[in-house]
């Protein structure tokens, strides 16, 4: 089957990460951050890694991202090797990172600029993007006039804009308030039904990575190796009304009781 005809509609990648480890070399030192990492994640799904702080979830991101090269194993993106900067993925981290001097819109775009693509149309498709998380009206502002909140959904448009195949998001609503959050959390669903292209969530909230996602990867302390993956078979998009369902809460306790058994909780 050819690249093309392996993806869903919504043209999402898929990522074969196998056995992949990862030791840092610092002044003499080493660092074991993975060891034998296994992990198949379809095109078009939502898969988000859950694990304690140190265990190694952003050394995952980059490496899956290209940023990085493993000490062992390998990575392919639909089936290809990943030698290289995996240049179809957008990143959003954990700070927005908008450049200062540029209004939003133009941060938007900035993905567009860097890869010489027709500015005409990436600006027609970053306005709609800041439309449909309700930042029309904002265009013009630069960052330093928007909340956390705001900046950060920027930052998810500069992600989409050039309709990555894959989204990584590594603790994207960390740094913000409980009920800015919750609004996030729905627009990245939202978004994600509309797209469906294959999101990696990297995030220290349970209940976060239950309500998004297809699959749950829980890892375990450093060296960060795949404790156990949880499949959410509840309804997509999700309705706020999810975290009543007994469904979702039975998940959650089942991966607080993962945690437990592994001493991190
Ligand atoms: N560039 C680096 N050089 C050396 N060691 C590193 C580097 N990046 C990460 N590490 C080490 O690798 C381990 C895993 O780090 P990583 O940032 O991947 O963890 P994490 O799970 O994302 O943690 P957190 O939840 O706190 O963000 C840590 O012990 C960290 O100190
Ligand atoms: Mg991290």
């Amino acid at each position: 089957m050819t690249e093309a005809a392996a993806r869903p509609p919504g043209g999402g990648a898929s990522i074969s990460i196998s056995h992949v480890g990862m030791t840092y070399q610092r002044r003499g030192a080493r660092v074991d951050a993975l060891t034998d990492v296994s992990l198949d994640i379809a095109a078009g799904s939502f898969v988000s890694i859950l694990g304690p702080s140190g265990c190694g979830k952003s050394t995952l991101m980059m490496l899956a991202a290209g940023l990085y090269r493993p000490s062992s194993g390998e990575l392919r993106i639909d089936g290809k090797l990943l030698e290289d900067c995996f240049t179809d993925a957008g990143i959003v981290f954990q700070t927005d990172v908008l450049l200062p001097w540029l209004s939003i819109l133009d941060n938007v775009v900035m993905p567009a600029r860097i890869k010489r693509l027709d500015l005409e149309a990436a600006t027609k498709q970053g306005r709609a993007l800041l439309a449909q998380v309700g930042l029309g009206g904002f265009e013009a502002n630069y960052p330093s006039e928007l909340s956390g909140g705001m900046r950060q959904r920027a930052a998810i448009c500069r992600a989409l804009l050039c309709e990555p195949s894959v989204l990584f998001m590594d603790e994207p609503f960390g740094a913000l308030d409980a009920l800015t959050r919750e609004r996030m959390q729905a627009d990245i669903n939202r978004l994600w039904a509309e797209h469906r292209k294959t999101v990696l969530l990297i995030t220290h909230d349970i209940e976060e990575a239950v309500l998004l996602s297809d699959e749950v990867v829980v890892m375990s302390p450093r060296p960060g190796r795949i404790l156990r993956r949880f499949r959410v078979d509840l309804p997509q998009p999700r309705e706020p009304a999810i975290r009543r369902d007994p469904r979702f809460h039975g998940i959650v306790d089942d991966i607080r009781a993962l945690f437990r058994d592994a001493g991190v909780l």
